[in-house]
């Protein structure tokens, strides 16, 4: 399985840690020359690669954190999303009447024709999300919502994976909104810093 991380601003540097922390290789890809961020890269760790754009959309399993006004443009990247999972880690707070009425997320994945997609890791601020999962002798949550069950259990696992706890919230019209910025106001469960104990 691999795995690429699209954006590699606040959110993008923090899920880079996580999978730094345990040593899983990741790639990393913004709209710059892959050159200028390497060294940014390489500090947080070995395992996470510069890339480009084009290499990053080769992976399994790719998570979006760019701004969502950006999501279209990446979403070209690819003529076809089969086989792909993506985690929408982005937020808005674009009205619903401009999404179609959709979710965010629903709306995003129309973008990316053929893919699996997962919300999930969006709900933190990006500097509690960079921190270690592990605290307190409890694992941090992260809330993930699918439509496609397959694909919430193989992003389950991958959280897991890297030391949080995943919550499953159903389909993106039912749990996802509670982690979803709908107009101005926010759903229930953003920025709930939550730890579970086993
Ligand atoms: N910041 C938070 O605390 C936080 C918390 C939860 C969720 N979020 C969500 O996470 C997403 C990212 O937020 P952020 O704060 O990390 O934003 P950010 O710091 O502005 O980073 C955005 C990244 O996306 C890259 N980018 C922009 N357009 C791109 C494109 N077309 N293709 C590839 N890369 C592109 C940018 O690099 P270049 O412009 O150099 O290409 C930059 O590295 C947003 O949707 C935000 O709502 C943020």
């Amino acid at each position: 399985m691999s795995y690429a991380i699209i954006g590699f601003g606040s959110v993008g540097k923090a899920l880079a840690k996580a999978f730094a922390r345990k040593g899983i290789d990741i790639s990393v890809a913004t709209t710059r020359d892959p050159e200028s961020f390497a060294l940014d890269a390489a500090t947080i760790g070995p395992n996470v690669i510069a890339t480009t754009l084009a290499k990053a959309v080769k992976a399994d399993i790719i998570f979006l954190a760019v701004r969502f006004e950006s999501h279209s443009q990446v979403a070209k990247a690819l003529p076809d999303w089969k086989g792909k999972t993506i985690i929408d880690a982005m937020n808005t707070q674009v009205p619903p009447e401009e999404l179609g009425g959709l979710p965010s997320s629903a709306f995003v994945a129309k973008a990316f024709s053929g893919a699996r997609l997962v919300k999930g890791f969006n709900h933190l601020v990006a500097a509690t999300l960079a921190q270690d999962p592990a605290i307190h002798s409890g694992r941090r949550v992260v809330f993930l919502a699918s439509d496609d069950d397959d694909a919430g259990e193989e992003i389950g696992m991958l959280a897991e994976n890297l030391g949080f706890s995943p919550i499953r919230l159903g389909g993106l019209s039912e749990g996802g909104l509670l982690v979803q910025a709908r107009g101005k106001s926010w759903g229930r469960l953003i920025f709930k810093d939550l730890v579970k104990f086993d």
